[in-house]
């Protein structure tokens, strides 16, 4: 299609203000899906997303759209995620278009992550169209919202298109802002073929399915291209749209946006962010790419029934095929056995892949105690990066250690601005900024250690503001901190998975709260089971669960053998969960607790 007939554009939105809501309404104007086949937020293609409400892999729409002005164009709506731990695929979504709805919910206004994610469109050069949404609601205010998105965001609010995605009030209005005011792509069909890998994923029946941003040129079916980065050579089998059903085309051409299959079989083989050109007729040179995707959480995982082990090994590399975001490498624990240290981009992303492997692959797991990445410089001078607390080294050889710290930015209104600073201050935040973005609304910039808020900042920030809080963050350097390795000790024995690395001014608060957790989840053994937290030889907090001596079946006198048997496998069941250390079961939970401490 002619470029000048081509809008590419995203959608930035934070979480719940309507983005979804929004895609689906555009979709029914532009007639890409009769009524019929209209089902709640098809954006949402994966089961798990659909429950969580939270878009994880980017996607891209094909709409037709006959203007005022009689011109068919074609628009290219380009998903992006909502939440912090994926804000790198916003980024990357970014790349590929020319313009962005900026959606703002007309009862809450401009929320941490709208500002992040509209500062990352302001920086790539994108057309901004602000959109108010949610405007059928009562609490809804149009002129506080628009004066929030001048003050904090710096564009001009007057000409927001207002809407209700959830009625369908003025959404059309969009598509003519869309078609008016997003720039049409620049790029040429006629040069040689550069086209930018924006999303890639792995199809169990197709293989490797590429997200593609065609610069310059065109890409064909059968044409045989290859990847700059690498050289690897492939032949195209497929090309195709999303409408959001999958439509079969015959080529692509500068300007637009689609999938590709080819015959590749690796995802790593081509990488977010490579160029593809045409093997006969290069391009002179590759695009700029995108940063590499680096872990910011590391975990431990294990299965409960140690047999399980290879199935496990089978279901991430799985997993990863589709996430290239996820990664890992087997290790060993004295307490646990085989199992695997997992690197994530943060604890969402955590629970998301945990979730998939309890479900789509029926394992029961468990996860070691979050944790970041340390740089450690050695007293001999030699350099080490930790991220697995068993691998921490002897303090007496430590010279320095380096952990590192994000810039947050939180925007609350002003009443709970109190409880948030006693919140970042206790996490060790070092305050760079306080301003009022509205006449109500505080945006606070701090820095804080990561290794803080992968435990449990969001629920403390949540809890201390009643919701009233959004958080954004980006890694930000590294700070030199007096960091210690706390074990904890069961029956006097260091389970080694229980370890966790924490700054030594809290460890002694920190070790006590911590035994007392676990004292309540271990259930009541036949014995009395110490649990202590020490950090070297030295004990710093201990508790004790008391000893039971439990018969089930003394409660059932009649001769009922259901009823035996019922309770039997209650007890089993409850079993499954625990694992056995040394003497003592310990639950799933347990391995988290610190999660519950903080
Ligand atoms: P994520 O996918 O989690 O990023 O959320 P989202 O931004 O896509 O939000 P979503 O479309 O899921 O909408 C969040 C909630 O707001 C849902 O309960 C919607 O029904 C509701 N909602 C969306 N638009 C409107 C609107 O215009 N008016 C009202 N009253 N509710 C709306």
């Amino acid at each position: 299609m002619d470029p000048s007939h081509i809008r590419n554009f995203a959608i930035i939105a934070h979480i719940d203000h309507g983005k979804s809501t929004l895609s689906d309404r555009l979709l029914e104007i532009t007639g890409s899906l009769t009524s019929r086949e209209m089902q709640a937020q098809v954006l949402d293609a994966m089961d798990l997303e659909r429950e969580r409400g939270i878009t994880i892999k980017a996607h891209t729409v094909r709409m037709m759209y006959k203007a005022d002005d009689g011109q068919t164009y074609q628009l290219n709506l380009i998903d992006t995620p909502g939440h912090v731990d994926f804000s790198y695929e916003v980024s990357r979504s970014l790349a590929s278009c020319e313009g962005a709805l900026l959606v703002v919910d007309a009862s809450q206004g401009v929320e941490a992550q709208t500002l992040a994610n509209a500062y990352l469109a302001i920086s790539n050069g994108l057309e901004i169209i602000p959109v108010i949404n949610k405007i059928d609601l009562p609490s809804a205010d149009i002129p506080r919202t628009k004066e929030m998105i001048e003050k904090s965001v710096g564009l001009p609010a007057d000409d927001a298109v207002c809407v209700s995605a959830k009625t369908g009030l003025n959404v059309a209005d969009i598509l003519e802002a869309v078609v008016h005011l997003v720039p049409p792509p620049k790029g040429d069909p006629e040069a040689p073929l550069q086209a930018l890998i924006f999303d890639s994923w792995f199809d169990p029946y197709k293989g490797v399915i590429i997200l593609a941003r065609i610069i310059n040129g065109r890409l064909r079916k059968g044409d045989k291209i290859k990847v700059m980065s690498n050289g690897r050579q492939f032949d195209v089998d497929s090309i195709g749209v999303m409408t959001p059903k999958p439509v079969v085309l015959e080529e692509l051409s500068a300007g637009e946006v689609g999938f590709f299959v080819a015959t590749i079989k690796n995802v790593a083989d081509t990488k977010v962010g490579d160029t593809i050109t045409h093997v006969d007729r290069p391009c002179a040179e590759a695009l700029p790419g995108f940063e590499d995707i680096k872990s910011m959480v590391f975990a431990g995982l294990y299965t409960v029934d140690s047999h399980a082990h290879g199935m496990l090994r089978d279901a991430l590399e799985k997993l990863r095929l589709n996430d290239a975001s996820f990664n890992f490498e087997p290790e060993s624990s004295v307490a646990l056995g085989f199992g695997f240290r997992c690197g994530f981009l943060g604890l969402l992303h955590l629970e998301i892949i945990q979730e998939r492997l309890e479900r789509e692959y029926d394992l029961d797991l468990i996860i070691t105690a979050p944790g970041v990445q340390y740089n450690i410089t050695m007293t001999d001078g030699s350099k080490l990066v930790v991220d697995n607390p068993s691998r921490w080294p002897d303090p007496s050889e430590i010279e320095q250690i380096d952990e590192p710290v994000i810039q947050a930015k939180i925007l609350t209104n002003e009443e709970y601005v109190g409880n948030i600073l006693k919140l970042v201050e206790d996490k060790r935040g070092r305050q760079q900024n306080i301003e009022y973005v509205s006449e109500t609304r505080v945006m606070l910039t701090y820095e804080l250690p990561l290794n803080e808020i992968v435990l449990d900042f969001y629920d403390r920030l949540k809890s201390v503001s009643r919701g009233y809080a959004s958080l954004d963050y980006h890694l930000a350097g590294t700070w030199i901190s007096p960091m210690v390795k706390m074990d904890i000790l069961i029956g006097g024995d260091p389970v080694d998975a229980l370890s966790i690395i924490v700054h030594r001014d809290s460890a002694y608060d920190r070790g006590k709260v911590l035994v007392e957790k676990m004292r309540e989840l271990i259930p009541r053994q036949m014995f009395e089971v110490a649990i202590q937290a020490a950090i070297g030889s030295k004990i710093i907090a201990r508790s004790t669960v008391t000893a039971i001596r439990k018969n089930v079946i003394a409660k059932c006198y009649g001769g009922d053998i259901s009823r035996k048997r019922k309770l039997l496998d209650k007890q089993k069941e409850g079993k499954k969960r625990m694992k056995r250390i040394g003497k003592v079961d310990i639950p799933q939970e347990a391995f988290l607790a610190v999660l519950k401490v903080g």
